[in-house]
């Protein structure tokens, strides 16, 4: 049987999820593929006792250098050094999956260049959305649409910290340290509440959609930082909740784009997504409005697209 060897480039929450599921899902995802698909080494500076101690190695050569290693999952977050790392692994011939959407926002013409450039695929469906398949959809069995609009709420910080001030009254504050106590939020929490984050997943799906590359920097962002309990009481007097929507739109040819709180009616699909739960919801010319939901962080959710991206590489070398 075919082997497909994968190293992790930073096995914390979202790369530990991917071993997990690639270690306890190990028998599926063979039969599915026909290939077997081995967790080869992890890139750690830190002690992890909870990996077996022959896969760890704190040098990258042992996975960027290794002929062995035929794809490369990076998960360490950051624009740098995941962004050099990757763009190596793609010259030494490797396939490479990523979580990291900062990285890919910032880089994605170098990144997804290198790719073609080096024959070898580059992956990151766990980018935008966690465990939501959007991004494959996009590109997949939505491709026959020109695409018009898409609002998403792809923030699940952002997202719990609304509903539970909108649901409990509760304070902003408060349920800040709340979602970094569930691991939702960044670690510096400004990316999420500032609208940074969202910014980056917006930056990915309309680069997909419209085809169309701007830079993160370049989409007008106003976070959540601002919302009172006042504004989410008128809100609500008008029949509407406040979310955090990315929206990108196509007019005239033209793609506007903008993260922003904004008034959605409580009729509108969006209204009901709450707390952690992220959704996209996508206007194509043909297929008409189509919603994607689901959990957009954490360990498995966001470890089940890595894995289903490592997935469909190993049917393609077979
Ligand atoms: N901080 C991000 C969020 C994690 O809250 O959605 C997933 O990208």
């Amino acid at each position: 049987m075919k082997k497909l060897n994968v190293g992790i480039l930073g096995p914390g929450t979202v790369g530990g999820g991917a071993y997990e599921i690639l270690t306890k899902n190990k028998d599926v995802i063979e039969k599915r593929t026909g290939v077997s698909v081995e967790v080869f080494k992890l890139l750690t500076r830190r002690p992890r006792p909870e990996f077996p101690a022959e896969l760890l190695t704190d040098d990258p050569d042992d996975i960027l250098n290794n002929p062995d290693v035929n794809v490369v999952v990076e998960t360490m977050g950051g624009i740098q050094p995941a962004t050099s790392f990757m763009l190596q692994a793609m010259k030494n011939g490797k396939h490479v999956v990523t979580a990291n959407k900062a990285a890919v926002a910032a880089n994605y013409e170098e990144l997804t260049g290198a790719a073609l450039e080096n024959e070898v695929k580059f992956l990151f469906e766990a980018s935008v959305g966690g465990g939501i398949p959007v991004l494959t959809a996009i590109q997949n069995a939505l491709s026959g649409n020109n695409f018009l609009e898409v609002m998403g709420i792809v923030n699940g910080t952002t997202n719990y910290i609304l509903t539970k001030m909108t649901e409990d009254g509760a304070d902003y504050k408060d349920v800040l340290k709340d979602a970094q106590a569930k691991g939702f939020a960044e670690a510096d929490p400004t990316a999420d509440v500032e609208g940074i984050d969202a910014a980056n997943k917006l930056c990915i799906l309309t680069a997909l959609l419209f085809d169309k590359y701007i830079a993160p920097s370049d989409i007008p962002t106003t976070g959540i930082s601002q919302i009172t309990g006042t504004d989410i009481a008128a809100a609500a007097e008008e029949g509407c909740k406040i979310k955090l929507i990315a929206h990108a739109t196509l007019k005239d040819g033209q793609v506007s784009c903008s993260v922003a709180p904004e008034k959605i009616p409580n009729s509108h699909p969006l209204a009901g997504v709450s707390n952690e739960f992220n959704a996209v919801y996508i206007t194509g010319d043909m297929v008409g409005e189509v919603m994607f939901y689901g959990k957009g962080a954490g360990a498995l959710p966001t470890g089940s697209a890595i894995v289903g991206d490592i997935i469909s590489i190993a049917k393609e070398i077979k």
